[in-house]
């Protein structure tokens, strides 16, 4: 992570970016909490069977990500999803996808800090130190504030109002560490493979469904592993920077996703073979709990390391992101201008940053992983439904535009990420569906407030002229 004016020269460096490049790109931003930590709430849904559960949710994001990169790279915006809808359907559904890109990145930084936290406190209690109880939860677990999660969601937030941006060899040097410490996960754990803890494979079947006031099933399992999987935008926007777009962006991100869906099979099955899936699904930094139980503390010492240096960077990414959306969303006139202020000494939009900031940290102080976990997912399900509905809609209406990439079989593959997701939304929990219907209708209000204040501003503007 640099200050704004080396990541400058990092970008130049970038215009050389082939698909290796794209792939490190990809794979940096993707994995962090979904393989870290989510591994094992996946576990206890799905038992041994959360390794069909990533694969599922690998597919279908593979289908998205396809129409995403097409989208991305007919119209490089920092808007992502919310731009393509604008552009290809219209105003009113814009709004929602921008309102629901706010739980994909806001939840999602909350999630990974609530990982993280818990990455850190097993590690400390390995060096012997504890902290108090109450401060490591919030209320939901019979705590006060998960401390840590809020702190390091507001020392990533006051990184990016100074000007911290992501580059490309900072982003190799945590890829390398994510990557290694998988590896080493994997070579310790699959040999003590044990048949019998991956008996019976799917002990909660396959659909959605609740059991014993718990929701369990492969597809609640995929549903939630899904948080797994992106971040693949980055792949994406780096269009510009690609020496063969068509070519690299294609191998980039299928190459990515495909990367990290064989990492987390693979990961996942040395998980739920080496100890009982049930044990796996108790633990918040499961990775860790697996290498102590088979009797490795140094490595489960030496993987928390590798969480605590490289998940904060998926924080940084995201959060980024959402002040772009932000950002985005002000320029058109859907939120306050006054929001998208650049300020003049650090060149960042301050306001919304640290809007933003407060927002994640709440919630990531007060709430259950899994459940902001699955609100994020919820978001990021209805963009890439809308993504991929663009992508469609582009071909038909304006076909003509020269595309850099050209999703394959388009109709199909979009088809495909539109049901893909759908099953995946209604696989989450209901409450999960209910909150996700209360923030947009919420969102809606707010829209239509807006329009009639801004309508009411013209025509006060109109008298006065007239
Ligand atoms: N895919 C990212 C993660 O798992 C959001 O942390």
């Amino acid at each position: 992570m640099q200050s704004g004016a080396v990541a400058e020269e990092g970008t130049r460096l970038a215009k050389t970016l082939s698909w290796p490049h794209l792939i490190a790109l990809g794979v940096g931003a993707i994995v962090g909490t979904g393989i870290y930590t989510l591994t094992g709430v996946g576990a206890d849904r799905a038992g041994p069977a959360v390794i069909v559960a990533f694969a599922i949710a690998g597919a279908v994001c593979a289908c998205a990500a396809l129409a995403y990169a097409e989208v991305a790279t007919l119209m490089p915006t920092a808007g992502g999803a919310y731009t393509y809808t604008y552009i290809a359907i219209g105003e009113r559904l814009a709004w929602i996808v921008g309102w629901s890109l706010i739980l994909e990145y806001s939840l999602a930084c909350s999630t990974v800090a609530v990982g993280w936290s818990a990455y850190l406190v097993g590690w400390l209690q390995s060096a012997g130190i504890e902290l108090p109880a109450a401060l490591l939860n919030g209320p939901h677990a019979g705590g006060i504030v998960n401390l840590p999660a809020v702190l390091v969601a507001l020392v990533i937030a006051g990184m990016l109002i100074m000007g911290t941006r992501e580059s490309a060899t900072f982003n190799i040097l945590l890829v390398v560490i994510k990557l290694t410490a998988l590896a080493c996960f994997v070579a310790l754990a699959l040999p003590a493979f044990n048949g019998e803890n991956l008996q019976p494979f799917m002990p909660y079947g396959f659909t959605s469904h609740v059991e014993g006031g718990e929701v369990r099933g492969v597809m609640a399992a995929a549903a939630i592993v899904f948080f797994a999987f992106y971040g693949f935008d980055a792949v994406a926007t780096s269009a510009e920077e690609a020496k063969n777009p068509g070519r690299d962006l294609k191998i980039g991100i299928i190459g990515s996703m495909a990367v990290c869906t064989l990492i987390y099979m693979l990961v996942a099955i040395s998980a739920v073979a080496s100890v009982n899936h049930t044990e796996l699904a108790a633990s918040a930094e499961p990775l860790a709990y697996v290498l102590r139980t088979l009797n490795h503390p140094f490595a489960a010492w030496a993987i928390g390391l590798a969480a605590l240096i490289a998940l904060p960077s998926v924080i940084l990414v995201m959060m980024y992101g959402q002040s772009r959306i932000f950002f985005v969303m002000a320029r058109d006139g859907l939120l306050p201008r006054r929001l998208s202020a650049v300020s003049s000494r650090t060149g960042t939009p301050v306001l919304i940053t640290a809007v933003t900031g407060v927002f994640v940290a709440a919630a990531a102080g007060l709430f259950r992983l899994d459940e902001i976990a699955e609100l994020a997912n919820a978001g990021t399900l209805l963009a890439f439904v809308t993504t991929a509905a663009s992508m469609m809609v582009l071909r038909r209406t304006a076909p003509e535009l020269p595309r850099v990439f050209r999703c394959p079989a388009p109709m199909l593959i979009g088809t495909l990420a539109i049901l893909g997701c759908a099953y995946l939304f209604f696989s989450l929990p209901a409450l999960t569906i209910q909150r996700f219907l209360l923030w947009n209708a919420i969102g809606f209000a707010i829209y239509l407030a807006l329009q009639a204040f801004r309508q009411n501003r013209v025509a006060a503007a109109s008298d006065a002229g007239g």
